[in-house]
Protein backbone atom coordinates (compact mmCIF):
# COMPACT_ATOMS: atom_id res chain seq x y z
CA UNK A 1 0.00 0.00 0.00
CA UNK A 2 1.36 3.36 -0.88
CA UNK A 3 1.46 5.59 2.21
CA UNK A 4 2.53 9.19 1.45
CA UNK A 5 0.68 12.05 3.33
CA UNK A 6 -0.88 15.16 1.36
CA UNK A 7 -0.71 17.81 3.98
CA UNK A 8 -3.08 19.83 2.04
CA UNK A 9 -5.67 19.59 -0.86
CA UNK A 10 -8.80 21.49 -1.50
CA UNK A 11 -11.66 19.60 -2.85
CA UNK A 12 -13.49 20.85 -5.98
CA UNK A 13 -16.29 18.51 -6.96
CA UNK A 14 -18.24 15.05 -5.84
CA UNK A 15 -17.72 11.98 -7.41
CA UNK A 16 -20.78 9.64 -8.61
CA UNK A 17 -19.97 7.60 -5.54
CA UNK A 18 -19.90 10.89 -3.21
CA UNK A 19 -16.34 10.85 -3.10
CA UNK A 20 -14.87 14.46 -2.73
CA UNK A 21 -12.46 14.68 -5.55
CA UNK A 22 -9.77 17.22 -5.77
CA UNK A 23 -6.56 17.92 -7.56
CA UNK A 24 -2.56 17.76 -6.51
CA UNK A 25 -0.68 19.61 -9.40
CA UNK A 26 -3.50 18.18 -12.26
CA UNK A 27 -3.29 14.32 -10.42
CA UNK A 28 -7.30 13.62 -9.58
CA UNK A 29 -7.34 12.08 -6.27
CA UNK A 30 -10.71 10.68 -4.70
CA UNK A 31 -10.99 11.12 -1.18
CA UNK A 32 -14.32 9.63 0.86
CA UNK A 33 -16.13 11.63 3.58
CA UNK A 34 -15.18 15.09 2.29
CA UNK A 35 -17.37 17.88 0.45
CA UNK A 36 -16.77 20.56 -2.09
CA UNK A 37 -14.61 23.50 -0.51
CA UNK A 38 -13.03 21.64 1.68
CA UNK A 39 -9.12 21.91 2.50
CA UNK A 40 -8.20 18.79 3.75
CA UNK A 41 -5.84 16.92 5.28
CA UNK A 42 -5.25 12.71 3.29
CA UNK A 43 -3.13 9.97 2.89
CA UNK A 44 -2.45 8.16 -0.59
CA UNK A 45 -4.24 4.67 -0.12
CA UNK A 46 -3.85 3.96 -4.09
CA UNK A 47 -1.92 5.75 -7.01
CA UNK A 48 -2.64 4.85 -10.40
CA UNK A 49 -1.94 6.39 -13.34
CA UNK A 50 -4.88 8.61 -14.27
CA UNK A 51 -5.99 9.07 -10.64
CA UNK A 52 -5.20 8.37 -6.96
CA UNK A 53 -7.35 7.16 -3.64
CA UNK A 54 -6.72 8.76 -0.51
CA UNK A 55 -8.27 8.50 2.50
CA UNK A 56 -9.26 11.81 5.10
CA UNK A 57 -6.59 11.92 8.07
CA UNK A 58 -8.14 15.68 8.87
CA UNK A 59 -10.60 18.89 7.93
CA UNK A 60 -8.89 21.79 7.84
CA UNK A 61 -11.35 24.11 6.74
CA UNK A 62 -15.01 22.82 6.86
CA UNK A 63 -18.21 22.89 4.54
CA UNK A 64 -21.51 24.69 6.03
CA UNK A 65 -23.11 21.44 4.27
CA UNK A 66 -20.57 19.01 6.61
CA UNK A 67 -22.38 17.16 9.67
CA UNK A 68 -21.48 14.82 12.50
CA UNK A 69 -22.72 11.28 10.70
CA UNK A 70 -25.59 9.57 13.20
CA UNK A 71 -23.41 6.21 13.00
CA UNK A 72 -20.12 6.09 15.14
CA UNK A 73 -18.44 3.24 12.81
CA UNK A 74 -19.50 5.11 9.02
CA UNK A 75 -16.12 6.23 8.47
CA UNK A 76 -14.84 2.77 7.94
CA UNK A 77 -18.48 0.86 7.33
CA UNK A 78 -19.12 0.75 3.20
CA UNK A 79 -22.71 0.38 3.73
CA UNK A 80 -23.23 4.28 3.53
CA UNK A 81 -21.18 6.96 1.85
CA UNK A 82 -22.46 10.57 2.66
CA UNK A 83 -23.74 10.55 6.23
CA UNK A 84 -20.89 13.35 6.67
CA UNK A 85 -23.49 16.05 4.36
CA UNK A 86 -26.48 17.01 5.90
CA UNK A 87 -29.58 15.37 4.45
CA UNK A 88 -30.72 18.19 2.30
CA UNK A 89 -27.64 18.21 0.33
CA UNK A 90 -27.39 14.81 -0.07
CA UNK A 91 -30.63 15.00 -2.16
CA UNK A 92 -29.18 18.07 -4.11
CA UNK A 93 -25.95 15.92 -4.62
CA UNK A 94 -28.36 13.13 -5.76
CA UNK A 95 -30.59 15.44 -8.17
CA UNK A 96 -27.17 16.95 -9.93
CA UNK A 97 -25.37 13.43 -10.58
CA UNK A 98 -29.01 12.34 -11.90
CA UNK A 99 -28.91 15.20 -14.29
CA UNK A 100 -25.48 14.80 -15.25
CA UNK A 101 -25.72 11.23 -16.04
CA UNK A 102 -28.46 12.06 -18.04
CA UNK A 103 -27.40 14.95 -19.89
CA UNK A 104 -23.84 13.42 -20.28
CA UNK A 105 -24.15 9.49 -20.71
CA UNK A 106 -27.74 10.08 -22.19
CA UNK A 107 -26.85 12.49 -24.64
CA UNK A 108 -29.94 14.65 -23.73
CA UNK A 109 -30.14 18.39 -24.10
CA UNK A 110 -33.66 19.50 -23.90
CA UNK A 111 -35.36 17.72 -20.92
CA UNK A 112 -37.11 18.65 -18.02
CA UNK A 113 -35.69 19.50 -14.91
CA UNK A 114 -36.50 16.26 -12.37
CA UNK A 115 -38.91 17.13 -9.16
CA UNK A 116 -36.97 16.11 -6.09
CA UNK A 117 -39.01 13.81 -3.50
CA UNK A 118 -36.79 14.68 0.11
CA UNK A 119 -37.46 11.19 2.50
CA UNK A 120 -39.25 12.30 5.44
CA UNK A 121 -37.52 9.47 7.10
CA UNK A 122 -33.48 9.64 6.87
CA UNK A 123 -32.59 6.59 9.39
CA UNK A 124 -34.90 3.99 10.32
CA UNK A 125 -36.21 3.46 6.77
CA UNK A 126 -35.23 0.25 5.62
CA UNK A 127 -36.69 -3.32 5.40
CA UNK A 128 -33.87 -5.65 4.28
CA UNK A 129 -30.11 -6.24 5.11
CA UNK A 130 -28.02 -8.65 4.47
CA UNK A 131 -25.32 -9.48 6.83
CA UNK A 132 -21.87 -11.19 6.46
CA UNK A 133 -20.64 -13.29 9.43
CA UNK A 134 -16.72 -13.62 9.93
CA UNK A 135 -15.06 -14.27 13.22
CA UNK A 136 -17.76 -13.22 15.93
CA UNK A 137 -18.85 -10.42 14.03
CA UNK A 138 -22.22 -9.86 11.62
CA UNK A 139 -22.10 -7.06 9.54
CA UNK A 140 -21.07 -4.94 6.45
CA UNK A 141 -17.92 -5.02 4.18
CA UNK A 142 -15.39 -1.94 5.12
CA UNK A 143 -15.44 0.76 2.48
CA UNK A 144 -11.59 -0.54 1.97
CA UNK A 145 -11.85 -4.30 1.90
CA UNK A 146 -13.96 -7.29 2.38
CA UNK A 147 -13.04 -7.34 5.96
CA UNK A 148 -16.77 -6.49 8.13
CA UNK A 149 -16.92 -3.39 10.18
CA UNK A 150 -18.71 -4.96 13.84
CA UNK A 151 -21.59 -2.58 14.64
CA UNK A 152 -23.88 -2.53 17.33
CA UNK A 153 -26.23 -0.91 15.64
CA UNK A 154 -27.50 -0.05 11.76
CA UNK A 155 -29.15 3.00 12.25
CA UNK A 156 -30.59 2.62 8.68
CA UNK A 157 -32.75 -0.51 9.72
CA UNK A 158 -35.03 -0.92 12.70
CA UNK A 159 -34.52 -1.70 15.74
CA UNK A 160 -36.23 -5.42 15.13
CA UNK A 161 -33.58 -6.07 12.39
CA UNK A 162 -30.47 -4.96 14.74
CA UNK A 163 -31.85 -6.91 17.51
CA UNK A 164 -32.10 -10.13 15.37
CA UNK A 165 -28.69 -9.43 14.09
CA UNK A 166 -27.34 -9.37 17.46
CA UNK A 167 -28.89 -12.53 18.48
CA UNK A 168 -27.12 -14.47 15.34
CA UNK A 169 -24.00 -12.79 16.56
CA UNK A 170 -24.83 -14.06 19.51
CA UNK A 171 -25.40 -17.82 18.59
CA UNK A 172 -22.31 -18.29 16.42
CA UNK A 173 -20.00 -16.45 18.91
CA UNK A 174 -16.74 -18.76 19.67
CA UNK A 175 -17.46 -20.90 16.31
CA UNK A 176 -14.43 -21.04 13.62
CA UNK A 177 -16.59 -19.37 10.45
CA UNK A 178 -15.10 -19.34 6.95
CA UNK A 179 -15.92 -16.54 5.32
CA UNK A 180 -18.45 -16.06 3.04
CA UNK A 181 -21.42 -16.84 5.44
CA UNK A 182 -24.35 -14.67 4.98
CA UNK A 183 -27.66 -13.97 6.34
CA UNK A 184 -30.65 -11.53 5.77
CA UNK A 185 -33.57 -9.95 7.96
CA UNK A 186 -36.06 -9.00 6.06
CA UNK A 187 -38.78 -6.59 7.93
CA UNK A 188 -42.31 -5.53 7.37
CA UNK A 189 -43.32 -2.43 8.63
CA UNK A 190 -46.80 -2.32 8.05
CA UNK A 191 -47.24 -5.28 10.11
CA UNK A 192 -44.40 -5.66 12.38
CA UNK A 193 -42.93 -9.10 11.12
CA UNK A 194 -39.38 -10.04 10.45
CA UNK A 195 -38.27 -12.92 8.58
CA UNK A 196 -34.49 -14.68 8.94
CA UNK A 197 -32.53 -16.15 5.92
CA UNK A 198 -29.45 -18.20 6.35
CA UNK A 199 -27.36 -18.81 3.70
CA UNK A 200 -27.25 -22.42 2.55
CA UNK A 201 -23.02 -22.18 3.63
CA UNK A 202 -24.27 -21.59 7.49
CA UNK A 203 -23.94 -24.70 9.25
CA UNK A 204 -25.25 -24.76 12.73
CA UNK A 205 -23.48 -26.97 15.27
CA UNK A 206 -26.08 -26.68 18.06
CA UNK A 207 -29.13 -27.80 16.12
CA UNK A 208 -31.90 -25.61 15.03
CA UNK A 209 -33.87 -25.78 18.49
CA UNK A 210 -31.56 -23.98 20.17
CA UNK A 211 -31.83 -21.38 17.44
CA UNK A 212 -35.18 -20.81 17.10
CA UNK A 213 -35.34 -20.74 21.22
CA UNK A 214 -33.00 -18.44 21.37
CA UNK A 215 -33.52 -16.14 18.28
CA UNK A 216 -37.52 -16.05 19.39
CA UNK A 217 -37.47 -15.34 22.66
CA UNK A 218 -35.41 -11.67 22.07
CA UNK A 219 -37.43 -11.08 19.06
CA UNK A 220 -41.16 -11.88 18.78
CA UNK A 221 -42.44 -10.19 15.58
CA UNK A 222 -40.00 -13.21 14.14
CA UNK A 223 -42.26 -15.22 11.89
CA UNK A 224 -39.72 -17.32 10.56
CA UNK A 225 -36.63 -18.80 9.39
CA UNK A 226 -35.51 -20.05 6.24
CA UNK A 227 -32.29 -21.96 4.67
CA UNK A 228 -31.38 -20.89 1.39
CA UNK A 229 -30.79 -23.69 -0.83
CA UNK A 230 -27.97 -24.26 -2.98
CA UNK A 231 -27.58 -23.91 -6.36
CA UNK A 232 -30.32 -25.85 -8.09
CA UNK A 233 -31.43 -27.01 -4.49
CA UNK A 234 -34.60 -25.30 -3.05
CA UNK A 235 -34.45 -23.87 -0.21
CA UNK A 236 -35.89 -25.20 3.18
CA UNK A 237 -38.42 -23.28 6.01
CA UNK A 238 -36.77 -24.32 9.29
CA UNK A 239 -39.30 -22.72 11.53
CA UNK A 240 -42.48 -20.72 11.21
CA UNK A 241 -43.60 -19.60 7.97
CA UNK A 242 -41.33 -18.32 4.86
CA UNK A 243 -43.11 -15.22 4.36
CA UNK A 244 -43.96 -11.76 5.82
CA UNK A 245 -46.71 -9.45 4.51
CA UNK A 246 -46.15 -6.12 3.21
CA UNK A 247 -48.36 -3.35 1.52
CA UNK A 248 -47.54 -0.92 -1.35
CA UNK A 249 -51.19 1.22 -2.23
CA UNK A 250 -53.91 -0.77 -1.72
CA UNK A 251 -52.62 -4.29 -2.04
CA UNK A 252 -51.43 -6.65 0.30
CA UNK A 253 -48.20 -9.17 -0.77
CA UNK A 254 -46.87 -11.67 1.27
CA UNK A 255 -42.66 -11.65 0.18
CA UNK A 256 -40.74 -15.34 0.45
CA UNK A 257 -37.27 -14.93 0.62
CA UNK A 258 -36.52 -14.59 -2.99
CA UNK A 259 -39.31 -11.47 -4.09
CA UNK A 260 -37.63 -8.15 -4.25
CA UNK A 261 -39.72 -5.55 -2.79
CA UNK A 262 -38.75 -1.53 -2.70
CA UNK A 263 -36.65 -1.22 0.81
CA UNK A 264 -38.34 2.35 1.87
CA UNK A 265 -41.67 1.54 2.70
CA UNK A 266 -42.84 5.39 2.92
CA UNK A 267 -40.76 6.30 -0.46
CA UNK A 268 -41.90 3.46 -2.38
CA UNK A 269 -45.34 4.30 -1.79
CA UNK A 270 -44.29 8.13 -3.15
CA UNK A 271 -42.57 6.25 -6.02
CA UNK A 272 -45.99 4.65 -6.82
CA UNK A 273 -48.04 8.03 -6.46
CA UNK A 274 -45.85 9.02 -9.11
CA UNK A 275 -46.51 6.65 -11.62
CA UNK A 276 -49.45 6.78 -11.12
CA UNK A 277 -49.72 10.42 -11.65
CA UNK A 278 -48.40 9.71 -14.72
CA UNK A 279 -50.80 6.77 -15.76
CA UNK A 280 -53.58 8.27 -14.96
CA UNK A 281 -55.82 10.59 -17.90
CA UNK A 282 -53.66 8.49 -20.26
CA UNK A 283 -56.80 6.27 -21.33
CA UNK A 284 -54.38 3.36 -21.54
CA UNK A 285 -55.28 -0.32 -23.10
CA UNK A 286 -52.38 -2.28 -22.98
CA UNK A 287 -49.71 -1.69 -20.10
CA UNK A 288 -46.45 -4.14 -20.06
CA UNK A 289 -44.91 -4.20 -16.16
CA UNK A 290 -41.80 -6.06 -17.31
CA UNK A 291 -39.38 -6.87 -14.63
CA UNK A 292 -42.35 -6.64 -12.21
CA UNK A 293 -40.93 -8.70 -9.37
CA UNK A 294 -44.32 -9.86 -7.32
CA UNK A 295 -46.12 -7.00 -9.91
CA UNK A 296 -46.34 -4.32 -6.78
CA UNK A 297 -46.68 -1.67 -9.96
CA UNK A 298 -48.59 -3.58 -12.59
CA UNK A 299 -50.97 -4.45 -9.95
CA UNK A 300 -51.60 -1.03 -8.60
CA UNK A 301 -52.13 0.80 -12.16
CA UNK A 302 -54.44 -1.59 -13.40
CA UNK A 303 -57.47 -0.20 -12.92
CA UNK A 304 -55.91 2.67 -15.73
CA UNK A 305 -55.89 0.11 -18.33
CA UNK A 306 -57.67 -2.39 -20.16
CA UNK A 307 -55.01 -4.93 -19.81
CA UNK A 308 -51.90 -5.34 -18.08
CA UNK A 309 -48.98 -7.73 -18.88
CA UNK A 310 -46.40 -8.77 -16.21
CA UNK A 311 -43.09 -10.34 -16.64
CA UNK A 312 -40.67 -11.61 -14.24
CA UNK A 313 -37.82 -13.80 -13.95
CA UNK A 314 -38.51 -15.00 -10.21
CA UNK A 315 -41.44 -17.80 -9.75
CA UNK A 316 -41.88 -17.01 -6.54
CA UNK A 317 -42.36 -13.52 -7.16
CA UNK A 318 -44.66 -14.47 -10.24
CA UNK A 319 -46.70 -16.76 -8.06
CA UNK A 320 -47.15 -14.03 -5.41
CA UNK A 321 -48.98 -11.66 -8.15
CA UNK A 322 -50.88 -14.21 -9.45
CA UNK A 323 -51.89 -14.74 -5.73
CA UNK A 324 -52.88 -11.19 -5.01
CA UNK A 325 -54.80 -10.99 -8.43
CA UNK A 326 -56.85 -13.93 -7.67
CA UNK A 327 -57.43 -13.33 -4.05
CA UNK A 328 -58.72 -9.09 -5.15
CA UNK A 329 -60.78 -10.49 -8.01
CA UNK A 330 -59.04 -8.67 -10.98
CA UNK A 331 -59.46 -9.79 -14.66
CA UNK A 332 -57.49 -7.95 -16.39
CA UNK A 333 -53.89 -9.14 -15.70
CA UNK A 334 -51.72 -11.33 -17.01
CA UNK A 335 -48.41 -12.40 -15.21
CA UNK A 336 -45.79 -14.55 -17.79
CA UNK A 337 -41.82 -16.01 -15.40
CA UNK A 338 -39.26 -15.67 -17.80
CA UNK A 339 -36.79 -13.46 -19.07
CA UNK A 340 -37.94 -10.09 -20.61
CA UNK A 341 -35.56 -10.27 -23.06
CA UNK A 342 -37.42 -13.34 -24.64
CA UNK A 343 -40.99 -13.31 -23.79
CA UNK A 344 -41.54 -9.38 -24.62
CA UNK A 345 -41.39 -10.18 -27.77
CA UNK A 346 -44.39 -12.76 -27.50
CA UNK A 347 -46.52 -10.17 -25.88
CA UNK A 348 -49.25 -8.82 -28.50
CA UNK A 349 -48.29 -6.05 -30.35
CA UNK A 350 -49.96 -2.29 -29.90
CA UNK A 351 -48.73 -1.67 -26.23
CA UNK A 352 -49.24 1.68 -25.44
CA UNK A 353 -47.40 1.97 -22.24
CA UNK A 354 -44.02 -0.09 -21.05
CA UNK A 355 -43.22 -0.03 -17.52
CA UNK A 356 -39.71 -0.76 -16.95
CA UNK A 357 -37.91 -1.36 -13.29
CA UNK A 358 -34.74 -3.36 -14.12
CA UNK A 359 -31.73 -4.50 -12.00
CA UNK A 360 -28.71 -1.87 -11.48
CA UNK A 361 -27.43 -3.19 -14.84
CA UNK A 362 -30.68 -1.84 -16.72
CA UNK A 363 -32.24 -3.27 -19.57
CA UNK A 364 -31.34 -6.26 -21.83
CA UNK A 365 -30.39 -5.05 -25.00
CA UNK A 366 -33.21 -6.64 -26.87
CA UNK A 367 -35.81 -4.74 -25.31
CA UNK A 368 -35.35 -1.55 -27.49
CA UNK A 369 -35.84 -3.87 -30.60
CA UNK A 370 -39.42 -5.13 -28.90
CA UNK A 371 -40.56 -2.09 -27.97
CA UNK A 372 -40.23 -0.46 -31.96
CA UNK A 373 -41.92 -3.92 -33.01
CA UNK A 374 -44.93 -3.51 -30.60
CA UNK A 375 -45.50 0.36 -31.68
CA UNK A 376 -45.10 1.66 -27.91
CA UNK A 377 -45.24 4.95 -27.81
CA UNK A 378 -44.83 5.79 -23.84
CA UNK A 379 -42.36 4.06 -21.75
CA UNK A 380 -41.89 4.64 -18.10
CA UNK A 381 -38.64 4.02 -16.56
CA UNK A 382 -38.00 3.23 -12.79
CA UNK A 383 -34.34 3.01 -12.26
CA UNK A 384 -31.94 2.61 -9.29
CA UNK A 385 -29.06 3.83 -11.57
CA UNK A 386 -28.55 7.06 -13.42
CA UNK A 387 -25.88 5.14 -15.11
CA UNK A 388 -27.57 2.64 -16.79
CA UNK A 389 -30.51 4.37 -17.09
CA UNK A 390 -28.79 7.00 -19.01
CA UNK A 391 -27.15 4.63 -21.02
CA UNK A 392 -30.46 3.44 -21.84
CA UNK A 393 -32.37 6.86 -22.42
CA UNK A 394 -29.32 7.14 -25.15
CA UNK A 395 -30.81 3.83 -26.76
CA UNK A 396 -33.96 5.04 -27.06
CA UNK A 397 -33.95 8.73 -28.71
CA UNK A 398 -32.51 7.78 -31.52
CA UNK A 399 -35.79 5.95 -31.79
CA UNK A 400 -37.80 9.03 -31.51
CA UNK A 401 -38.57 8.80 -27.59
CA UNK A 402 -37.78 11.86 -25.54
CA UNK A 403 -37.86 12.50 -21.85
CA UNK A 404 -41.42 14.33 -21.29
CA UNK A 405 -40.78 14.04 -17.20
CA UNK A 406 -38.47 12.99 -14.57
CA UNK A 407 -39.21 12.70 -10.84
CA UNK A 408 -35.99 11.58 -8.46
CA UNK A 409 -37.54 9.74 -5.32
CA UNK A 410 -34.87 9.94 -2.26
CA UNK A 411 -35.59 5.88 -1.08
CA UNK A 412 -31.91 5.42 0.21
CA UNK A 413 -30.62 8.58 2.23
CA UNK A 414 -27.33 8.06 3.66
CA UNK A 415 -26.18 6.34 0.74
CA UNK A 416 -25.36 7.42 -2.76
CA UNK A 417 -28.42 5.23 -4.59
CA UNK A 418 -30.34 7.18 -6.35
CA UNK A 419 -34.08 6.18 -7.20
CA UNK A 420 -35.90 7.77 -10.33
CA UNK A 421 -39.17 7.37 -12.14
CA UNK A 422 -38.88 8.69 -16.19
CA UNK A 423 -41.23 9.22 -18.89
CA UNK A 424 -40.58 8.92 -22.02
CA UNK A 425 -42.54 9.46 -25.06
CA UNK A 426 -42.58 8.88 -28.61
CA UNK A 427 -42.53 12.35 -30.17
CA UNK A 428 -41.49 10.72 -33.62
CA UNK A 429 -42.75 7.43 -35.78
C1 LIG B 1 -35.60 -3.64 -9.37
S1 LIG B 1 -36.55 -5.10 -9.25
C2 LIG B 1 -38.18 -4.45 -9.55
C3 LIG B 1 -39.31 -5.35 -9.16
C4 LIG B 1 -40.69 -4.70 -9.08
N1 LIG B 1 -40.96 -3.83 -10.18
C5 LIG B 1 -40.89 -3.97 -7.76
O1 LIG B 1 -40.79 -2.74 -7.73
O2 LIG B 1 -41.12 -4.64 -6.75
C6 LIG B 1 -36.11 -5.94 -10.70
C7 LIG B 1 -36.83 -7.26 -10.93
O3 LIG B 1 -36.39 -7.79 -12.19
C8 LIG B 1 -36.28 -9.20 -12.07
N2 LIG B 1 -35.37 -9.60 -13.16
C9 LIG B 1 -34.03 -9.50 -13.21
N3 LIG B 1 -33.58 -9.88 -14.43
C10 LIG B 1 -34.69 -10.21 -15.15
C11 LIG B 1 -34.88 -10.66 -16.48
N4 LIG B 1 -33.84 -10.84 -17.31
N5 LIG B 1 -36.13 -10.89 -16.91
C12 LIG B 1 -37.18 -10.73 -16.07
N6 LIG B 1 -37.07 -10.29 -14.79
C13 LIG B 1 -35.83 -10.04 -14.35
C14 LIG B 1 -35.79 -9.42 -10.65
O4 LIG B 1 -36.12 -10.73 -10.21
C15 LIG B 1 -36.56 -8.33 -9.89
O5 LIG B 1 -37.79 -8.83 -9.41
Amino acid sequence: MVEEIIPEITIKDLGHDGRGVGKLNGYTVFIAGTLPGERVRARFTKRKKKFGEAILEEVLDASPQRRIPPCPVYPACGGCQIQHMKYPFQVEFKRDRLVQAIYRIGEAEDFPPPGVYAAKKELNYRNKATYHLQGNNAGFFSRQSRRIVPHKKCELLTPQANLIKEGVEELFKGRKLRDGKKFTVRTSFSHNQSLLILDAAVKTQGGWEQIITHLNQENPELVGIFLQGKGKKPGRLIWGKSKVEEKMGRYSFQLGPETFFQVNPEQREVLLNKTREIVQGMGLKKIADLYAGAGVFGINLAEYAEEVMAVEISREAVNEGKRVVKENGMDNIQFYQGEVERVFAKLPRDIDCVLLDPPREGCHPHVWQIIEEKNVDNIIYISCNPATLARDIAELQPRGFRVERMDLVDMFPQTYHVETVVLMSRVQK
